[in-house]
């Protein structure tokens, strides 16, 4: 976080594939900690999450390298990234400050600097700032009831967009309301 300091959009993809893999790591581990915390339906939460960040990692990458991140690209990409795992309140309140930047400043910049150079990598960094922006409201949702000492009810239905990282609680929509995918490919958590 912090100054945005990417001048073209090659440098911005970058920079959006290692975020990327730090949000995907980040929760996997916010996951356990909630287990151990007593909400195993918040880490069915945190689960969707990693993994939709994960999709957006290997988007990413293939706008970067014209090809799919293979396992040593992301082992290689991961040796200079820590996570910080807390309590789940204070993880939520990371991902919901993390995701809203995201939404608001860091995907609409790189957005922004790829208009003209690179208008694939735009489309994609718009509807990545979309999903981000879902991904607060939804952490925003959680922090409330972990306040109040309460887990997602286990009935609670995760879906998750397998193209652009949508996700939605409850029930899924006919199609995504980010990229249009139907909703008979929506992974469920
Ligand atoms: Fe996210
Ligand atoms: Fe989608």
């Amino acid at each position: 976080m912090g100054q945005i300091q990417v001048s073209n959009d090659k440098e911005a993809l970058l920079t959006s594939i290692k975020g990327e893999l730090k949000a995907h790591l980040s929760y996997l581990e916010f996951a356990k900690k909630a287990e151990d915390e007593g909400f195993p339906n918040i880490a069915r939460v945190f689960r969707a999450l990693a993994e939709a960040e994960r999709i957006h990692m290997m988007t990413f990458g293939r706008l970067y390298f014209g090809r799919n991140l293979t396992d040593d690209d992301i082992k290689n990409l991961a040796k200079d990234i820590t996570i910080e795992v807390h309590s789940t309140k204070e993880n939520l309140e990371t991902g919901l400050k993390n995701e809203n930047y995201e939404n608001t400043e860091l995907y609409q910049t790189f957005a922004d600097i790829s208009i003209k150079s690179n208008p694939g990598a735009y489309i994609i960094f718009k509807q990545t700032a979309n999903a981000e922006g879902i991904h607060r409201d939804i952490f925003s949702y959680l922090l409330e009831l972990v306040k109040k000492g309460q887990d997602l009810k286990a009935s609670e239905k995760i879906f998750l967009c397998p193209v652009c990282g949508y996700i939605v609680l409850g029930k899924k929509p006919a199609k995504c309301p980010i990229c249009n995918e139907p909703e008979e490919n929506f992974i469920e958590f």
